[in-house]
């Protein structure tokens, strides 16, 4: 019987023999250390001997659990607004194992100080990806990913969270669930009150007590929202106490092959390509006037699901069959804090390194590209590997902060595409999701821009409608912005994803009047529809088998939309929520009635969130901003 005493590392929670004076796993000094300045203590002294402090002095876990200044700013801003609306959230809980052994092992200064660093551990691995430690649940926490803020992407955050912590905590169970909750009062350290609506919570909690450290357990709520986008175990369905019903219940086990909600959308089987006609026209022209020489920049901008990842995506597809090459980077929405990472991936694409390349042959590739088209390049070799995570252990870079790694890169750049353009290559490079492209990687987007006018490059950038940015205001800049489908195309659309039964034919229209032409909600929708059992058949040839009262809005499309109320001003928001409530129609009567109107010295100002709207101003639950169903 394995009767020995670990120590567990207060940095990575490894069990080290008592004897060690260094964590086995990690490096991390395992001897007593003074809570206050961290110089090692001997058995037996009262003070710590650098600086004073008492050794009994314990220090608050609580209070090096701080949320960072933005979110604080961000949530605490809203407060009000936020308070009393629905949200859709992952909830996640982590729980330490073996805590009472740890207790009767460990003498209790310790057990705190490794508890504190533990602690520390778990709020900044929930704060990275923007999540809110809520509770503190004796050895543990439980974290909300989408509210008081709403994200469209939370049960992604939640789980690269999760990812993240069973990286740094190996004593962790984790347990995750996606579901609606009801904000209540929200308190200054961003802890709030809360309504779980269908056990959201208590089915996360669930899965926690069920999981085992290192393998964080997920419900089919939260799976259904990131299959694809990380690799799940399936274990198959399970009966939980505080469902109904056997839950199905998978292991998350890392991240997956999918980047983008796009990439979902390919991997389901994408509906037949319609409209866009004049779009289509817009972007071959701009690849015209490049081939000649005068590189041109594209900005597709749209409302989230309106298609212009669809439309790029096509418009790549007629490159490719030309024989005209591309390269691609993406924005993702909790990628806002970390730098340069959509410039990472463009490199990556760039030298062409595959996944399973080994380092030496990644290293091989940017090497020989690089020193292709401009052999003066040689010295600035370490940097690129550095930074596309493949140093050369014989060759080390010189240590860079992000911002002198963007001027080194830009530097790099302004040769290397003056490079391809004595080597007469021509590309397509598109960047999708600016809006969600960090501050340096969009510092890089602006000295590149400067340079592409001169040079055989067609860049397309796609972004949502709130997004300004002044290294946008380039002659070789136009912007391209698409309206939500209409009319033929349309009609088209649905006639692709639902077919021609009778039976189908009110529900396309009522179908096209709820989503506003939105291409995205209108799948999500249809499958919902799939999934309920509503409808039957194949692709494209379904009928409908038992008739619709109402069409529930998808989680996937409530969280969009309500990510997107999020960010609108107070003052619009309140008068979005004073529109669900009123209904699509307004008597101009009560245009003058409502406070929130009447405060506005103009009209209200919906223009913005006009589509984001279209499907929430038939909430009827005072305060919502995500309803759960439209008539
Ligand atoms: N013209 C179109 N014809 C057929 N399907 C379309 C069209 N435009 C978009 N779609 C489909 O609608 C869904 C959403 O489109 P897409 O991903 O391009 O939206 P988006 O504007 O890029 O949204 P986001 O801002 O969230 O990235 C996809 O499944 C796409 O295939
Ligand atoms: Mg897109």
């Amino acid at each position: 019987m394995g009767t020995q005493v670990e120590i567990p590392c207060p940095s990575c929670g490894h069990g080290n023999r008592a004897d060690r004076r260094f964590c086995t796993e990690c490096g991390t000094r395992l001897g007593r250390a003074c809570a206050s300045c961290g110089a090692p203590l001997d058995p037996g002294e009262k003070f710590c001997g650098r600086c004073g402090a008492s050794r009994t002095a314990a220090p608050s876990s609580r209070s090096t659990a701080h949320a960072p200044r933005h979110l604080v700013e961000k949530v605490l801003g809203s407060r009000a607004a936020l308070e009393g609306e629905r949200k859709q959230v992952t909830v996640l809980f982590a729980d330490v194992k073996g805590s009472m052994e740890l207790a009767e092992k460990l003498d209790p200064e310790d057990l705190h100080r490794i508890m504190d660093r533990f602690f520390q551990i778990l709020s900044e691995g929930v704060h990275r990806f923007e999540g809110t430690v809520n509770q503190y649940t004796g050895d543990g926490i439980m974290a909300l990913f989408g509210a008081p803020i709403a994200h469209e992407d939370h049960a992604e955050r939640a789980c690269w969270a999760a990812l993240h912590l069973r990286d740094a905590l190996v004593r962790y169970a984790m347990g995750l669930n996606s579901g609606e909750v009801v904000v209540g009062k929200i308190g200054d350290d961003l802890r709030m009150d809360y309504t779980a609506q269908g056990h959201t919570v208590g089915l996360a909690q669930r899965m926690e007590q069920l999981a085992e450290p290192g393998k964080p357990f997920l419900t089919e709520h939260t799976a259904k929202l990131v299959t694809g986008f990380f690799a799940l175990r399936d274990l198959g369905p399970s009966r939980v106490k505080g469902a109904t019903e056997p839950l199905r219940l998978y292991e998350l086990e890392g991240p997956g092959r999918l980047r983008t909600r796009f990439d979902v959308s390919r991997a389901r089987g994408l509906s037949r390509f319609v409209g866009r006609t004049a779009e289509m026209a817009v972007l071959d022209s701009a690849l015209e006037r490049a081939l000649t020489g005068r590189g041109q920049v594209v900005g597709v901008v749209a409302e989230p699901g309106v298609g212009k990842s669809r439309l790029c995506y096509e418009f790549i597809e007629r490159c490719r069959a030309r024989g005209i090459g591309s390269f691609a980077a993406h924005g993702v929405a909790h990628g806002k804090n970390i730098p340069l990472l959509p410039w990472m991936e463009l490199m990556r694409n760039t030298f062409g390194i595959e996944e399973l390349d080994s380092d030496d042959m990644a290293r091989q590739k940017i090497a020989g590209r690089m020193l292709l088209l401009d052999p003066g390049l040689h010295d600035t070799l370490p940097i690129m590997f550095e930074f596309l995570g493949v140093p050369d252990p014989a060759r080390p870079a010189p240590p860079l902060t992000p911002e002198a790694t963007q001027r080194e890169l830009a530097r790099i750049l302004g040769r290397l595409l003056p490079g391809r353009t004595r080597r007469g290559e021509f590309r397509v490079i598109l960047l999708e999701d600016v809006h969600w492209f960090d501050r340096v990687s969009e510092a890089m987007c602006a000295a590149a821009l400067e340079l592409i006018p001169d040079t055989p490059t067609l860049v397309v950038l796609t972004f949502r409608p709130e997004y300004e940015a002044a290294w946008l205001q380039r002659s070789a800049y136009q912007r391209l912005s698409l309206d939500p489908l209409s009319g033929d195309a349309l009609a088209e659309l649905l006639r692709d994803l639902l077919g021609t039964d009778p039976s189908v034919t009110g529900l396309a229209d009522r179908l096209c009047e709820r989503t506003g032409g939105n291409p995205f909600f209108i799948e999500e929708v249809v499958q919902a529809l799939i999934e309920t059992g509503s409808l039957e058949g194949p692709t494209g040839a379904y009928r409908l088998v038992r008739s619709v009262a109402e069409l529930a809005i998808p989680p996937t499309v409530q969280a969009v939309l309500a990510a997107r109320i999020d960010r609108l001003p107070e003052r619009e928001k309140e008068v979005l929520q004073t529109a669900a409530v009123i209904g699509r129609e307004l008597p101009e009567p009560c245009y003058g009635r409502s406070p929130s109107w009447r405060r506005a010295s103009s009209p209200p100002p919906c223009s913005r969130s006009s589509r984001a709207s279209s499907c929430t101003k038939r909430c009827s639950t005072r305060r919502s901003s995500t309803p759960s169903s439209t008539r």
